[in-house]
């Protein structure tokens, strides 16, 4: 089956280009194609933007344990409908994905019931350095260094040091300081104040879960991934890192701040916590400047019946899979960047930092996982509109201009404009992981 794009602006890794663009067998069979060549179906894309199927490498979809909240195939539609062509989900499951047994049986699920390509983390124990150090058909090794959703929890520091002596295969963690949080808990005593959510995991417990992360990868040359960036005051030891560790931030992060709750509440209850409005500042800075290299969602789906529970009984973690291009879509309308840098943030940097094979730009012979864009349109987020399981956003009434409008996934139309085409799956996402070792930045 062969597709022609035509008339499109193309977000070419050179640039925009007014070209056309043939699809064939699930790859980009050609870039600007003789006027000669046919296809089966032709798709005139005139005023729209084409690019590549955004690359979102921090998402929980629940899957197995917790389908109430969410599965693999309500999940990856959200994906979808979001220009989300590929994700890589967290071990936070029930059971947790902490061995290759779970890891392949969590790939069977992903085959049978994900609607976009998928790929899945291997969580860490303080037992478990054998699979670590054997897993396959995986991006990497996922530590949460501070206890969050779940129970997976690393922070013992000769459990940590032999994971970075001992695995070979990339390292991603959550940064988040369980001493000083336990130290905060005491102070703030008993509370149902949300903003005190905040507090409790403030900016020293992520300076010095992240200082002493780095300082591992570091130390063991060891590829290693700073998940969802929180705080100004971090940005200062990703500076100084060294070339092989890599960082991103996430949207809620971007968007939201303390003063936040008191329209929000435990909407934006997420770990790590959101900060103050000037944390927001630096890190859109740090976005630009480079010093952090990628955008994802940490889409962390709680029923809002869940999240009606009064703090701290309320759980953490917010829908964004199906918001995320947009909000940063339009941000490139007010002026801020340019399209070209949000293709860089959320399609060829995690391609880049996880060896993601053939995908993340538009090349020929790269898997034809496309979006096509109207930066034109207007949309308000609405709850009851949402395709998560959840069927809220923490955007609820916000209107962005400029929205994915079609999603195409190794070459087949997944989805347009709120329509699902049934028929079509993912496929595993194949990487060529960087190894412990490798002393040079995923972006040289
Ligand atoms: O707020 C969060 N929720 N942060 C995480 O790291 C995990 C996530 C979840 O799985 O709910």
């Amino acid at each position: 089956m062969s597709t022609r794009i035509r008339h499109a602006t193309v977000m070419l890794p050179e640039g925009p280009a007014d070209v056309d663009v043939l699809v064939a067998d699930g790859r980009i069979a050609a870039i600007d194609p003789a006027a000669s060549s046919t296809a089966d179906h032709e798709v005139d894309a005139r005023g729209m933007t084409l690019m590549p199927g955004v690359i979102d490498d921090q998402v929980h979809f629940r899957d197995p344990g917790m389908p109430w909240k969410e599965d693999l195939h309500t999940g990856s539609r959200a994906a979808a409908a979001g220009g989300v062509t590929t994700f890589l989900e967290m071990p936070n499951t029930n059971p947790t994905t902490t061995s290759q047994a779970r890891l392949e049986e969590k790939l069977a699920l992903g085959r049978a019931k994900s609607v976009v390509n998928y790929g899945f983390y291997i969580g860490a124990t303080p037992e478990n350095i054998e699979e670590l150090r054997h897993a396959h058909r995986t991006p990497g090794i996922k530590i949460f260094i501070g206890s969050s959703t779940g129970d997976l929890l690393v922070d013992e520091q000769a459990a940590l040091e032999r994971i970075f002596a001992e695995a070979t295969l990339p390292i991603t963690a959550h940064c988040e300081d369980e001493a000083t949080i336990r130290r905060n808990r005491e102070r703030i005593g008993e509370s149902d104040d949300v903003r005190d959510h905040s507090r409790l995991r403030d900016v020293e417990a992520a300076v010095v879960a992240t200082r002493r992360a780095v300082a591992l990868a570091e130390a063991h040359t060891h590829p290693f991934h700073v998940l969802h960036v929180s705080t100004a005051a971090e940005l200062e030891i990703l500076r100084a890192a060294p070339p092989w560790v890599t960082s991103e931030v996430c949207l809620h992060h971007l968007f939201f701040h303390v003063g936040d709750y008191a329209r929000l509440g435990t909407r934006i209850q997420m770990n790590p916590s959101v900060k103050e409005r000037s944390d927001n500042e630096a890190l859109w800075g740090a976005l630009l400047d480079g010093t952090i290299d990628l955008v994802a969602t940490d889409h962390a789906p709680h029923t809002l019946e869940e999240k009606a529970r009064p703090w701290p009984a309320s759980p953490s973690g917010l829908p964004a899979v199906e918001n995320s291009l947009a909000l940063m879509l339009h941000e490139v309308n007010r002026g801020r960047f340019s399209l070209a840098q949000v293709v860089t943030w959320m399609c060829e940097r995690p391609a880049q930092v996880w060896g993601i094979r053939n995908k993340g730009y538009i090349r020929e012979g790269f898997d034809a996982d496309l979006v096509l864009v109207d930066l034109g349109r207007e949309r308000t987020i609405r709850d009851e509109e949402q395709v998560t399981k959840t069927k809220w956003s923490p955007w609820h009434g916000e209107t962005l201009r400029g929205w994915p409008v079609r999603t195409w996934v190794m070459g087949r139309e997944v989805w347009r404009d709120g329509v699902f085409d049934p028929s079509v799956r993912g496929e595993e996402t194949l990487f060529t992981p960087r190894r412990r070792g490798d002393l040079s930045s995923p972006f040289a």
